[in-house]
């Protein structure tokens, strides 16, 4: 029984360090600001990182339901948007809008890989939405905010095209070298007019979701 213990605890603290060398190698290689690599885009859509971050569960807190039009904004080579265009099913669309025009370029390809039909790329810049007034179901960012200098602006921008009482969505990673702390988050999105609907654990980060005003 002892022995079993010391195996058990030896294992956590393998796992525990193991974690905390894979954090230091992220904050390391990418440094902090600015747009994530492009060069480093194929980290995203690794196989294993489905061990840390499981896409359909986390697309499920993030309540995407069929028929809705969602945006993932910052959605890098397509990580979730393969799998956001398979939830909302036919009736529904995903506008996937990425600042970075060879990013979207990676994801197109995904996409047409993948057979989605009803997920759109889209070149665009957070801040500046090239989308109507209260035009969405749903609004989600993985790993984003962050790395947007006016945070205030840009989640002006999802207030502005998100429809009252639709959700909006993020998830932040600790991976992330410019991850967002939750209290930051939770007062950025109520200045705003947002309300907290529920938050979680993920292992190495959290999902936040709120209601739009
Ligand atoms: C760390 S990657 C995350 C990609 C994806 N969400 C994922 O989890 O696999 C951040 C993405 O946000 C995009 N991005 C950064 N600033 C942006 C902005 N102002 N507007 C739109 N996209 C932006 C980057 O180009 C990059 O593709």
């Amino acid at each position: 029984m002892r022995a079993l213990r010391v195996l058990l605890a030896v294992l956590l603290a393998g796992w525990a360090l193991l974690s905390l060398y894979v954090v230091h190698w992220f904050r390391v290689r990418h440094g902090r600001g600015g747009p994530f690599p492009v060069g480093e885009a194929w980290t995203l859509v690794h196989p294993l990182r489905r061990w840390w971050h499981p896409v359909r569960p986390t697309l499920e807190r993030f309540r995407l339901k069929p028929g809705d039009t969602v945006l993932e904004l910052g959605p890098g080579p397509g990580y979730f948007a393969v799998e956001a265009g398979r939830m909302v099913g036919p009736e529904g669309r995903v506008l996937c809008l990425d600042i970075q025009p060879p990013m979207v370029a990676a994801l197109r390809q995904r996409l047409e890989e993948q057979h989605v039909a009803n997920a759109h790329p889209m070149v665009g810049d957070a801040v500046n939405l090239p989308l109507p007034d209260s035009s969405l179901d749903a609004a989600f960012l993985v790993a984003v905010l962050g790395e947007i200098p006016d945070r205030p602006r840009a989640v002006a921008e999802l207030r502005r095209v998100l429809k009252p009482g639709s959700v909006l969505s993020f998830m932040e990673t600790l991976t992330d070298p410019d991850y967002i702390f939750q209290d930051s988050l939770r007062d950025l999105c109520r200045a705003s007019g947002f309300e907290i609907l529920d938050q979680g654990g993920q292992l190495l980060g959290y999902t936040m979701c709120f209601t739009a005003p």
